[in-house]
């Protein structure tokens, strides 16, 4: 389906609207409104969802102040999209889905008069250097009183391939060390900082060291709690769900984070890592993830 004529400047007010905007460095973006008072950001460039705005007109998402927008570079906070390869592996780390130039194929008003953008990554040239895959992947971005984000997956080659994959969410919270995630209580996880694995104990887990855990298998869904608010993370297709804070020492050292700012940030992401996927041809694998705060 072609794209709906793009409006420039303001988002209509009235309905659930789209529109395609410049923004940092000139990188397009679309916007999507909600007639609830909600709205969303999403580079084109990764994919990316950088901004998600409340109907009370506050911030849900984290993006770092030293956070480049450039080129072949991931921009660090909102959502990544992390495919084929989470973390460290023979690709680049989490993949080259963050780093690549997506297409705009539609965008409109579903039938649950939310506002809709879908955007597209095909294979080229330089993504067969790296993977030698042919693969189309979809991210529908559905905003109404909550938000979903769509990712679909499918092999467009004529020999299977394996992947893992996220949505990187990078939550806002009023103070990292008063947080709460609530919904892993009794999942297996992998401690990414200790290797060791274990079975999570605590109803509701707080942060006060470095975090990065991969808990297998929870059943969803979560209640991330900060200040006065709460947030509901569901999801679906999705089988993982990755806790990642850096802390102060790993703060430090990422160029792109400010000494303080992991204060504010916590990622909860929803993923694929424990059991790769494996697609034949013409297959098409599909996951969402649903947020409401
Ligand atoms: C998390 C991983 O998903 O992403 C961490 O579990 C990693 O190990 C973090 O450090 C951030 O990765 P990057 O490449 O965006 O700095």
């Amino acid at each position: 389906m072609p794209p709906t004529e793009p409006e420039t400047g303001a988002v209509a007010r009235r309905g659930p609207a789209a529109a395609v905007a410049d923004g940092r460095n000139g990188m397009p973006t679309v916007l999507l409104s909600h007639p609830t008072g909600g709205s969303v950001e999403i580079y084109l460039h990764g994919a990316h969802l950088t901004r998600w705005r409340s109907a009370a007109g506050r911030e849900l998402l984290f993006v770092s102040e030293y956070s480049e927008f450039e080129p072949g570079t991931a921009i660090r906070g909102g959502i990544p999209v992390i495919f084929p390869q989470f973390g460290p592996g023979p690709l680049p780390k989490h993949g080259f889905a963050r780093t690549r130039e997506w297409e705009l194929v539609d965008t409109g008003v579903d039938a649950e008069e939310r506002a809709t953008a879908t955007l597209a990554l095909r294979d080229d040239e330089a993504t067969r250097a790296l993977w030698p895959h042919a693969f189309r992947l979809e991210l529908t971005v559905s905003l109404g009183a909550a938000l979903e984000l769509a990712l679909a997956v499918t092999n467009e080659g004529t020999t299977g391939f394996t992947f893992t994959t996220a949505l990187h969410d990078y939550l806002a919270v009023d103070d990292l060390r008063t947080a709460r995630v609530e919904g892993l209580q009794g999942a297996r996880y992998q401690d990414q900082v200790t290797g060791a694995g274990g079975v999570e104990s605590r109803a509701q887990l707080t942060v006060d060291g470095e975090v990065d855990r991969v808990y297998l298998g929870p059943p969803g869904p979560l209640r991330v709690h900060t200040g006065e608010r709460v947030l509901t993370m569901a999801w679906e297709g999705f089988s993982d769900v990755v806790v990642w804070n850096p802390w102060a020492g790993k703060a430090r050292a990422l160029p792109d984070l400010g000494d303080d700012e992991y204060l504010r940030m916590l990622c909860v992401e929803t993923a694929r890592v424990a059991a790769p996927i494996r697609l034949g041809p013409g297959e098409r694998w599909r996951a969402t993830q649903r947020l409401a705060g």
